[in-house]
């Protein structure tokens, strides 16, 4: 094992507790207090170790600050609303969006921004993204106000812990992370999958031998939480982010540094580690909270009904030619089928009694 400080900290877990589930892994390479990839590092850009769709174009918050001003519309325009953003990174598409609010008379009064981030460093980050604005920070939903709220999440459920499932001889195991005793550095293992866990695998699908099935119990948690908030407050969620319609087997764990898929526990704390969304156990638990449920949709389908188009070529007209290139080339990222637009799927959630949302179908039967 390298001496790095995590390294260190985790292998001193492993020896006090045995083997940890790959959440408890997750968790503390993301977010512990002093050694955490969000806790420490600069993730975002082109120096960084990934892109998100709001550092990508400015575009994409925008046509979510308009989405939410018609969602605040069709609920009336109450005179005060929480926009509420969980795990806003450095706090761009906040920014694009309120910007883009301003065109909408009476939305941004209308406004109270708050932020879900766990991350100190993240937190001074949105600070000096959002100068000017009255920002109210939370650790999770519990401290949301009691007034209608739109909640968005961008690539916020990605980053949750997941536990991994795995069949074998006919039954499931859990895969945790050990000290491999030949090399003392850390490597898989399984053990028996304790039942509230092999409870939530689907019964649906019938398992062979090997599948993975993963479960993020702290996002299960967070969308009912969030649902029934808004169940409650009235308003609508929303929230982006790469993963499957339904769900399915498949280890999905990876890690990126350097915009490169790294192993897993290499060098924890040093590469982003994320799972695909199961939007299907997402969107079971937000109607456990309450709220109907929306999607799922393709970022790219919902990006082209909000009129990802018409925006681009709106600011086209103002650009110069190079920077008329870079706007294209970005809204196309967002889109294209080959990148961004069909891996990244968009889901919504509002209180019972809301109208149909804008990129949005039917509400799902349950
Ligand atoms: C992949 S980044 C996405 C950032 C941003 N939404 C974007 O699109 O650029 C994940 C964000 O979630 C935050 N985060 C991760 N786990 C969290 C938790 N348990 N509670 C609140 N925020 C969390 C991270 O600190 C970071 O801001």
């Amino acid at each position: 094992m390298t001496a790095d400080p995590l390294s260190v900290h985790l292998k001193a877990l492993i020896e006090a507790d045995g083997p940890l589930t790959v959440a408890r892994y997750m968790r503390e390479a993301l977010l512990h207090p002093e050694h955490g990839y969000y806790t420490t590092r600069e993730p975002f850009g082109v120096a960084g170790d990934f892109i998100t769709a709001p550092e990508i174009s400015q575009v994409f918050g925008e046509l979510i600050g308009l989405w939410c001003a018609a969602v605040w519309q069709q609920a009336g325009s109450p005179s005060k609303i929480a926009l509420v953003e969980f795990g806003p990174g450095r706090g761009t598409l906040m920014a694009d969006a309120l910007r883009a609010a301003r065109i909408v008379p009476g939305f941004r009064d209308a406004i109270d921004v708050h932020l879900v981030e766990a991350s100190p460093r993240l937190r001074a980050l949105q600070r000096a993204t959002l100068p000017d604005i009255d920002v109210t920070w939370h650790d999770g939903p519990e401290t949301l106000p009691n007034q209608p709220s739109i909640v968005l999440g961008n690539e916020f459920f990605d980053a949750l812990p997941i536990r991994q499932l795995i069949h074998r001889g006919g039954a499931w195991q859990e895969r945790c992370i050990h000290l491999d005793e030949i090399n003392g550095q850390l490597g898989w293992t399984d053990r028996p999958a304790p039942v509230e866990l092999t409870g939530l695998a689907p019964s649906t699908l019938s398992p062979a031998d090997g599948d993975i099935f993963e479960i993020c119990e702290g996002g299960r948690i967070v969308a009912e939480q969030i649902s029934r908030h808004i169940a409650r407050c009235g308003g609508a969620g929303l929230f982006l982010d790469y993963g499957h319609g339904k769900s399915a087997f498949g280890d999905t764990f990876q890690a990126l540094r350097g915009h490169q898929y790294v192993d897993v526990l290499d060098r924890p704390g040093t590469a982003d580690l994320t799972a695909h969304v199961d939007f299907d156990a997402l969107l079971d638990s937000a109607a456990s909270g309450g709220c109907i449920c929306f999607g799922t949709v393709t970022q790219g389908q919902f990006l082209s009904a909000l009129g990802i188009e018409a925006r681009v070529e709106t600011l086209v007209s103002n650009a110069s030619p190079a920077q008329a290139a870079t706007i294209r080339s970005g809204a196309r990222r967002l889109i294209e089928p080959a990148e961004m637009g069909t891996l990244f799927k968009v889901v919504a959630i509002a209180a019972p009694g809301a109208g149909a949302l804008p990129g949005f179908g039917p509400p799902r039967n349950r």
